[in-house]
C-alpha cells in the first residue's frame, strides 16, 4: 500500500488560488476562444456555463473530497474507497495518465507561447504585422528544433517547482504569480473596451444565435472544455485536495475555483474578441487565433507591442501554473507508489514526457507529411485522445466512483454539505446526472465516428 502524503499546504488561501492556477491555464484563453468561436459564440456561451454549473461543480467538489478525506494521490485515493477485489481500484490510473498524456503536448504549446513572448519581450515583433503572421508561425514549428528547445524549456522549469515541494514550490508560486495574473487580465481588460470593436465583440460573446442549439457537437465541445478548462478528470484535484489539512471546509473552494475559471474565461474573451473585430479578423480561426491572427490585431493596435507582450506574459503565467500541476499528478504517483525520493521522481517522469512529447514537435516539421485522414496532426491527435475520449471517460467512471462505489454517508461526510439539500442534490447529481449525461455525450461521440 502507499504511503499518505508527506506535505500540505500552508494555508488555505495557499490552496485555493494553486487550483485556480490549475484550473486557469491554455484552456481559458486559447482553447475557450477558438472553440466559442466556432461553436456560435452567445449560444455556446450559455451551454458551457450550464456545464460548468451542473457537471463541473459537482465533480470538483468530489475530486476535493476524495483527496481530502484519504490524504493520497489521485491513484491511491481511488484504491482506497473501492473494495479489495473490486475492479474498480484500478480507475484512478487512468488520471495518472491521462494527466501525463495532457502535459506532454501541453508543453509543446507552452512552448510557442514563450516564443512569443520572447519576440514581443526583446522587440522582435514586427514581422508579425499583416500575412506575415501566419508565415511567421508556420516557419517557426517548420523548424525541427526550436520549438523542442521551447518545450523542454518549459518542463524544465515546470520539473523545478515541482522540485521545491508542494509548499516552498507549487503554493508559493502560485501565491505570487495568481495575483500578477488577475492583474494582467484586468488592464487587457480595460485596455480592450477602449477598442472600436468593443461592441461587436460583446455581441459575438454574449447574443445568443438559440440555432446552434440543435447541433449536438456544441454539447459535446462544451463539456469537453467545461471538463479541460476546470481541470477535472485528471486526477489533479484529487492530488491537491489530499494536500489539505482535514478541517478545510470544501464547497466554498469549489465553488470559487469554478467561477473564477469561468470568470476568467470570459475577460479572456473579452480582450480578444473586440480586438479582432475591431481589425475585421476572423475570430473562427481554430488552435493558430492566439499565434496568427492576435499578432496581426497587435500589429495594427497603438502600443500593440506592449499590449502583445503582456498578453504573452499572461498566457505564459497562466500555462505555467497548469503545468505544474499536471506535473504534480505522476510525481505524487511515483514517488508514493514506489517510494522514490521526489527528487528521482520528478527528473525521470520529466525526461520521459519530453520525449513523448517530441513527435508532437516534429508533426509541424520532419513528420509534416504524417496526417490523419481527418486532417490531423500528432498534437491534435494527441488532444482528441485526451481530451475527446479519455476525459469524458474517466468522468463517467469518476462519477460512479463517486456517486455509487464510495458508501453515501463517507461521502457526504468528506465533502462537509449537510446531509439534507445541499449534499442530497451533489449526491443525486453525481449518482444519475453525471453518469446519464456523459453517457449520452460519448454514446453520441461514438456514434458521429
Ligand atoms: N485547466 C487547464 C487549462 O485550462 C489545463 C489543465 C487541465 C490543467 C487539467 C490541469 C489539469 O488550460
Amino acid at each position: 500500500m502507499t504511503h499518505p502524503a508527506s506535505e500540505h499546504w500552508a494555508s488555505r488561501h495557499g490552496f485555493v488560488l494553486a487550483s485556480l492556477g490549475s484550473a486557469v491555464g491554455l484552456g481559458n484563453v486559447w482553447r475557450f476562444a477558438y472553440v466559442a468561436g466556432e461553436n456560435g459564440g452567445g449560444a455556446f456561451l450559455l451551454v458551457y456555463i450550464v456545464m460548468v454549473v451542473i457537471v463541473g461543480l459537482p465533480l470538483l467538489l468530489g475530486e476535493f473530497a476524495l483527496g481530502r478525506s484519504t490524504q493520497r494521490e489521485c491513484a491511491a485515493a481511488v484504491h482506497a474507497v473501492a473494495a479489495v477485489s473490486s475492479p474498480w481500484r484500478h480507475v484512478g490510473l487512468l488520471g495518472v495518465f491521462v494527466s501525463a498524456l495532457v502535459l506532454a503536448y501541453y508543453a509543446v504549446i507552452a512552448g510557442w507561447v514563450l516564443r512569443y513572448l520572447g519576440l514581443y519581450a526583446s522587440g522582435h515583433a514586427a514581422s508579425l504585422a499583416g500575412p506575415g503572421a501566419r508565415q511567421a508561425f508556420d516557419a517557426y514549428l517548420a523548424d525541427p528544433l526550436l520549438p523542442i528547445v521551447g518545450q523542454a524549456v518549459v518542463l524544465f522549469l515546470t520539473a523545478w517547482v515541482i522540485l521545491r515541494g508542494v509548499k516552498r514550490g507549487i503554493e508559493s508560486l502560485n501565491l505570487v504569480l495568481m495575483p500578477l495574473l488577475g492583474l494582467l487580465l484586468l488592464v487587457l481588460a480595460v485596455h480592450a473596451a477602449t477598442l472600436p470593436g468593443w461592441r461587436a465583440g460583446l455581441r459575438f460573446l454574449f447574443a445568443p444565435d438559440w440555432s446552434v442549439l440543435s447541433h449536438p457537437q456544441v454539447y459535446l465541445a462544451a463539456l469537453g472544455q467545461a471538463f479541460f478548462s476546470i481541470g477535472l478528470a485528471m486526477g489533479v484535484m484529487i492530488t491537491y485536495g489530499s494536500y489539505l489539512a482535514p478541517d478545510q471546509p470544501l464547497p466554498r473552494a469549489a465553488v470559487t475555483v469554478v467561477a473564477g475559471d469561468t470568470l476568467f474565461a470570459l475577460l479572456a474573451g473579452l480582450i480578444i474578441f473586440p480586438a479582432v473585430f475591431s481589425f475585421g479578423l476572423d475570430p473562427a480561426q481554430g488552435p493558430g487565433l492566439a499565434f496568427v491572427v492576435l499578432p496581426q490585431v497587435f500589429a495594427q493596435m497603438q502600443a500593440g507591442a506592449w499590449v502583445g507582450m503582456m498578453f504573452f506574459l499572461l498566457l505564459s503565467i497562466a500555462a505555467l501554473t497548469s503545468a505544474v500541476s499536471l506535473l504534480e499528478v505522476p510525481v505524487a504517483w511515483a514517488s508514493q507508489r514506489f517510494r522514490l525520493p521526489r527528487r528521482t521522481a520528478t527528473l525521470v517522469l520529466a525526461a520521459l514526457l519530453l520525449a513523448a512529447g517530441i513527435p508532437a514537435s516534429l508533426g509541424y516539421s520532419v513528420w509534416g507529411d504524417w496526417v490523419t485522414s481527418g486532417g490531423r496532426r500528432v498534437l491534435d491527435l494527441m488532444d482528441v485522445v485526451a481530451v475527446d475520449m479519455l476525459l469524458p471517460l474517466n468522468g463517467l467512471l469518476l462519477s460512479i466512483l463517486l456517486g455509487w462505489v464510495w458508501p453515501r454517508e463517507q461521502a457526504l461526510a468528506a465533502t462537509g454539505l449537510s446531509p439534507h439539500a445541499g449534499g442530497r442534490l451533489w449526491h443525486a447529481a453525481l449518482r444519475y446526472l453525471l453518469p446519464g449525461l456523459m453517457g449520452t455525450v460519448m454514446l453520441t461521440s461514438l456514434w458521429r465516428l
